[in-house]
């Protein structure tokens, strides 16, 4: 690329002020002794400031590592990811340390990742404040109203052993909002409880975006509860391969959908493309157009590219 396209591009993005996130070639290679595995291979994508998104995705595909290096506790191989206009790798160790802790709220499966054991609801909160600069007595106060926030202050004395799975996740979500970030990120947050569970706390996480303006972007292998989110984007091998959308009027109407509405298609799905214009053709759209060979055929019929074998 030209030095005066890459200039050109910098200044529309800085004029983007609603972009929270960009992904530009994103690459992340894993090597251990005997093998290297390339986890994201080239993966673009632009996520806006307030969206609430589901990333899904075969066991392997590089979900996590994505959310890994979104959050900062992962450095790409390549490429670059620029979240609220910084480039993360321009980043001092001292300000990763202040952008992990206060930019990013984390929820992860497992809850001894998200909470100490010996402490108990209120406390984990608190101990969650260092980057919150409030004193003593705010911090506990701002503690309580988290936790009535995401429906669990009546358990506030109670340590994690007290609670179940789903009670542990309300005092996780609290925790991740405890330094007020700009972006949560939740690692198949109910991947451990059961299906009502996680359909509760995935109304949960749409209150919080609706409430706070909060951007979230959840992982998780449950289509019904991505189905619920404004925007899925689906992994494979690495890359973004396609893309569904919330159909607007759902969006806004959605407090008033039942489970009912949400089994019609409220969404409109998308391949996507990334900057080199390549496309990625599922599995099943290959096997229905019985393409099976390495070479095809592209031409544009009637305005429309047609792929033939
Ligand atoms: N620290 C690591 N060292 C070596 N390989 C790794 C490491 N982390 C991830 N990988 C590999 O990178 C690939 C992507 O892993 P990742 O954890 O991102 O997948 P995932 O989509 O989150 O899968 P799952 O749904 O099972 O959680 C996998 O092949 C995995 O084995
Ligand atoms: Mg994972």
């Amino acid at each position: 690329m030209s030095e005066e396209r890459i200039e050109a591009e910098n200044e529309i993005k800085s004029e983007d002020n609603d972009v929270l996130i960009e992904c530009d070639g994103l690459v992340k290679i894993f090597k251990t002794t005997e093998i290297e595995v390339m986890a994201l291979q080239g993966l673009d994508m632009v996520i806006k400031k307030g969206e609430f998104l589901t990333v899904i995705g075969k066991s392997g595909s590089g979900k996590s590592t994505l959310m890994n290096i979104i959050g900062g506790l992962e450095k790409p191989s390549a490429g670059r990811i620029i979240v609220d206009g910084r480039n993360l790798s321009d980043y001092t160790e001292k300000e990763m340390v202040e952008y992990r802790g206060k930019t990013v709220g984390f929820v992860w499966q497992n809850s001894n990742r998200n909470l100490y054991p010996y402490l108990t609801a209120l406390e984990n909160v608190e101990a969650a404040m260092c980057f919150s600069g409030r004193k003593k007595s705010e911090k506990k106060e701002r503690a309580m109203e988290l936790l009535s926030l995401t429906g669990i202050d009546h358990k506030k004395d109670s340590i994690p052993a007290q609670m179940s799975g789903g009670e542990q996740q309300r005092v996780a979500i609290a925790v991740a909002l405890a330094n007020d970030p700009k972006l949560l990120l939740a690692d198949e947050p109910t991947g451990a409880v059961d299906s009502k569970t996680s359909d509760m706390l995935q109304d949960l996480f749409r209150k919080l975006n609706r409430m706070l303006g909060i951007t979230i972007i959840i992982v998780t292998h449950d289509m019904k509860l991505a189905d619920k989110t404004d925007r899925v984007i689906m992994i494979s091998d690495g890359k973004i391969s396609t893309e569904k959308i919330m159909k607007e009027k759902y969006r806004q109407e959605f407090d008033k959908l039942s489970d009912d509405d949400l089994n019609f298609n409220i969404h409109e799905e998308y391949s996507v493309m990334d900057k080199a214009h390549r496309v990625q053709l599922s599995e099943d759209i290959l096997k229905e157009a019985g393409i099976d060979g390495n070479k095809v055929r592209i031409t544009v019929e009637d305005g429309k590219v047609v792929i033939t074998h």
